[in-house]
């Protein structure tokens, strides 16, 4: 079968609402700035004692394998999207792997930041279409919120950012399912959206212990302007590079589901293609931007509210750290 398709879908946040009222006590900002600049309203943070990133998954993966009727067993290879694993390294798709008891099946980690659930279906689509795999379970999983600044200083980055899981179930089919899938990146403009720490790129000299006790430089650092600029174009392009790969017009799409980064963004998006309101999903408003976390979540409720039904043609787009960027199309 040289296709593949989502049979299921499942998300996971933790019960942890963290409203901008909360916010404004905790650092310089209000409630206005937030809804205006970004549309967020909440977003839930984790207690770090009780989620873990695998964990979530493993939660986001029982909801879409019983929405697909399948079960753990029927897996065979896991693609994790994430740039919060739980371990600097292995990545947390061997640790979803274990959790779920499929020891000895593959599994790898996607860092490809709020691009990364479209890399990382695109990789399960390549490995289905290929033979070599069957059904690939697609996870997009963050827990950002340890990763924050959450004073005054890191208002522009720590207001935006959520915690969540999202999953999808990728099995073969006679017909498309997954119609295309494009891909890009440019690093020029890695330091615009990134987290220096712990990387190798510090001389030896430099890892000195007080150094190291400097937690600054491993928090999310973000040029806001500059991301937003890059991303409304970005956004704009890969859309239509995949409606024109598939011979297709805005008016095709049933549903838009766009990488939740700001809802100016999403709008700004509807507004230039012309899409009207029931093309475009948005739930950035409840859980703020889950980098990687997003889209998966984001189709897993949309399709829960009966918005994505057989036949519907379905876009997917998303734009983030690296500078990366993506999209898919899929036929349901
Ligand atoms: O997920 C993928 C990638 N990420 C994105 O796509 C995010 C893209 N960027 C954005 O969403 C926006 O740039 C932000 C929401 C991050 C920031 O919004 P902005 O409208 O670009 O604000 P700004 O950074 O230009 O700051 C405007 C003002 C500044 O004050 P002054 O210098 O004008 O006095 C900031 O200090 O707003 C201030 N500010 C805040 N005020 C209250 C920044 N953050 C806050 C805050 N509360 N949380």
């Amino acid at each position: 079968m040289p296709y593949s398709r989502i049979a299921g879908l499942g998300h996971y946040v933790p019960d942890n609402v963290i409203t901008n009222e909360y916010l404004t006590s905790v650092m310089d900002t209000t409630n206005d700035w937030i809804i205006e600049r970004t549309g967020i309203r909440e977003r839930r943070w984790v207690d770090p004692t009780k989620d873990t990133v695998a964990g979530m998954a493993a939660k986001a993966t029982r909801m879409a394998l019983q929405r697909a009727h399948m079960t753990e067993k029927d897996i065979d290879f896991i693609v994790f999207a994430t740039i919060t694993p739980d371990y600097f390294f292995p990545g947390s798709g061997v640790l979803l792997q274990r959790e779920l008891g499929l020891e000895g099946i593959a599994a790898m980690d996607i860092r490809n930041a709020c691009s990364g659930f479209i890399y990382a279906l695109s990789t399960a689509d390549q490995f289905i279409k290929s033979g070599m795999y069957k059904n690939v379970l697609v996870i997009g999983a963050e827990i950002q919120s340890t990763a924050l600044d959450v004073t005054t200083r890191g208002r522009n980055v720590s207001v935006i950012f959520g915690d969540g899981a999202g999953a999808a179930v990728l099995v073969p089919s006679e017909k498309p399912g997954l119609l295309s899938t494009h891909l890009h990146s440019d690093g020029r403009f890695a330091e615009e959206l990134y987290v220096k720490d712990p990387g190798s790129s510090r001389p030896r000299e430099e890892r000195q212990p007080e150094q190291i006790l400097d937690t600054t430089t491993y928090k999310v650092v973000m040029n806001g302007n500059q991301v937003f600029k890059h991303a409304v174009v970005r956004f704009m392009e890969v859309i239509n590079e995949a409606l024109k790969a598939n011979h297709m017009s805005k008016e095709d799409i049933s549903l838009l589901v766009p990488h939740q980064a700001n809802l100016r963004i999403s709008q700004f998006i509807q507004e230039k293609m012309a899409l009207r309101d029931d093309q475009v999903y948005n739930n950035i408003m409840r859980y703020g931007n889950t980098t990687a976390a997003s889209i998966p979540i984001a189709l897993s409720e949309a399709w829960a509210e009966g918005r994505v039904k057989e036949n519907d043609v379905i876009c997917l787009a998303a734009f983030g750290s690296g500078f990366t960027w993506a999209s898919a199309l899929i036929r349901w």
